[in-house]
């Protein structure tokens, strides 16, 4: 089984091979409902109603090489294993929004794994795009802007390791505090 952070690296990284230049990524859990709500919302090329349909179903592929895509089919097939649910929703020219719902008691149901070193990963390998974090619990939440970020480095590179470091850190401090 792997984590579901794995996932949530594959679907961003659709994101940006779409052009986006604006990636959001959602982590909400709501703890009384026992869900966990995983959406990645980017502002890309988007996909017809056809591609949507097409890339949820892991024999086909848009690749004349032999490598299947899977990404799409593998969080798809996460989140409903759990008893939860998957949608895309996606315009061309406008971008894709990807939801995937987790039954967080089911036995099935895959830890988030090590969200704050993927987004620090995501944030620091794609300098050049924004990315907007959000991670909630019940009512409290986080939000992570990585404009907010550059802003403050201010020309320093978000590769530097003592920024990515520092990124995944700060990320994990402020999740610690949404369990307080
Ligand atoms: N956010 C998105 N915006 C536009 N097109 C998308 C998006 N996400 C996926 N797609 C389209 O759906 C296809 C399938 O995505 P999927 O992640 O399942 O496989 P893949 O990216 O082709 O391969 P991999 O297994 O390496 O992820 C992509 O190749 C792309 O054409
Ligand atoms: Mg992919």
């Amino acid at each position: 089984m792997r984590e579901l952070s794995l996932n949530i690296l594959d679907i961003a990284q659709n994101s940006i091979s779409a052009g986006a230049s604006l990636t959001e990524i959602l982590v909400k859990e709501n703890t009384a409902e026992k869900t966990l709500l995983i959406g990645i919302y980017d502002n890309g090329k988007g996909m017809s109603e056809e591609q949507v349909k097409n890339v949820q179903d892991p024999f086909f592929t848009t690749r004349t090489t032999r490598k299947v895509g899977m990404g799409i089919p593998l969080f798809k097939l996460a989140a409903e294993q759990t008893g939860g649910s998957f949608k895309i929703t996606s315009e061309l020219g406008v971008g894709t929004r990807v939801d995937a719902l987790f039954k967080t008691d089911s036995i099935d149901f895959t830890p988030l794994g090590d969200i704050a070193a993927t987004v620090s990963t995501i944030v620091s390998m794609n300098e050049d795009k924004d990315f907007v974090y959000t991670r909630s619990v019940d009512e409290k939440d986080f939000v992570f802007k990585s404009a907010d970020i550059k802003k403050i480095l201010d020309g320093v590179p978000l590769s530097e390791p003592s920024v990515i470091n520092w990124i995944e850190d700060y990320i994990r401090e402020n999740t610690e505090q949404l369990f307080d």
